[in-house]
């Protein structure tokens, strides 16, 4: 792989950062919203079912890992774990950005291993919404994709000095949309979707969105510690928390399914984020922030814990499986009912 490339040292300075500013605090807001228990829940827990429908596939558990990285050894290894995980938990697995392919054909070895190491489970590819029709055909091609992600991160890009400066993404989304054969994802990488664009990206066709909101990885952060001119950390305080970014998706379509993601530390924000309408939950930050400091094996325990967990949630709430975490009840503190006031959303 080329050593001196600048993208694939932005990508590896990106690995060093998450794991210099990862806090094992979830700043996602769940501690705004509460689930009450079910002291009559009428269950066995060996009834309950973690199985959901992730576009028509049906998985082991309401959960993935979120798109991270690609185009280093390191990335490689990455993806090699992360794939071996989803494979045991048969959970769905997505790739970070495949553009340093597009540049770089020698970089195909770092996403392939997603396939490779789950030849049958449920794998993501990951493009920029600048990449064109043909590119996001040749990422989806290289590992055998069920779906396409497409990232919108126009703060992200902000915060870089050589970032893109351009964003007239949505023609581009919408000709990919149409043409491409598999399930096609919209998401935010840690700065919230709102419900403007939520309606935008359901005019052009989109029927997925990943509203990924802030809490967990912060890239106006990490960013900004590659930015020896600009501190531009305070752009975050541009975004839409997780929760905040759930109640936006509250007034999308019947038909869109939405995904959550965006500082997912535990299985109760996992059930949280179903409970406000999420199909299934990503996590980025926390799974690489593991596979970094401590062993896989380590990794494949904490996130065995993750998924009891989850089942142990959903028998305190009365639920036997994921959908009828919908019935519990659900309480927001004042400022998000203040928010959603603001936002005119019940
Ligand atoms: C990311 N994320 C990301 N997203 C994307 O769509 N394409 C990408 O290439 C990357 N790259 C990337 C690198 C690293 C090191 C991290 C930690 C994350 C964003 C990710 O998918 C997710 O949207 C956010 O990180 C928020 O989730 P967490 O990290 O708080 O769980």
């Amino acid at each position: 792989m080329p050593k001196q490339d600048e993208q694939i040292q932005r990508k590896l300075e990106h690995l060093f950062l998450a794991e210099k500013y990862y806090n094992d605090e979830s700043f996602a807001g769940f501690d705004q919203v509460r689930l009450l228990h079910d002291a009559l829940p009428e269950l066995n827990t060996s009834e309950i079912d973690l199985g959901v429908d992730f576009l028509g596939t049906k998985v082991g558990a309401p959960i993935y890992f979120n798109a991270i990285t690609g185009g280093s050894k390191q990335s490689e290894r990455f993806n090699s774990e992360l794939s071996k995980l989803a494979n045991k938990f048969d959970i769905p697995v997505s790739s970070g950005s495949m553009g340093v392919y597009f540049r770089i054909p020698e970089t195909a070895k770092s996403f392939k291993v997603l396939r490779e190491n789950n030849p049958g489970g449920f794998v993501i590819a990951n493009v920029s919404a600048k990449a064109d029709l043909k590119k996001a055909q040749r990422a989806i091609q290289l590992i055998s994709a069920n779906a396409l992600q497409i990232h919108l991160n126009v703060l992200q890009e902000l915060a870089m000095p050589e970032g893109d400066r351009d964003f007239h993404w949505q023609d581009n989304i919408q000709e990919i949309v149409n043409n491409i054969d598999v399930p096609v994802i919209v998401k935010e990488v840690g700065f919230g979707l709102s419900t403007k664009n939520i309606h935008q990206l359901e005019e052009i066709g989109v029927k997925n969105l990943d509203i990924s909101g802030f809490g967990g990885t912060d890239f106006a952060e990490i960013e900004s510690a590659r930015n020896h001119e600009l501190d531009l950390t305070y752009l975050d305080q541009l975004s839409l928390s997780t929760v905040e970014s759930l109640i936006e998706a509250q007034s999308s379509s019947q038909e869109t399914n939405i995904f959550a993601s965006g500082g997912i530390k535990t299985a109760l924000d996992v059930v949280k984020a179903l409970r406000m309408g999420a199909q299934s939950v990503g996590i980025s930050g926390l799974a690489l922030h593991h596979l970094q400091k401590y062993s896989f094996t380590e990794t494949e325990e904490f996130f065995e814990t993750l998924i009891v967990e989850i089942k142990i949630i959903l028998a305190a709430i009365g639920a036997k499986n994921i959908a009828e975490i919908k019935k519990a009840p659900i309480i927001y503190d004042p400022d998000l009912i203040n928010y959603a006031k603001q936002r005119k959303i019940n």
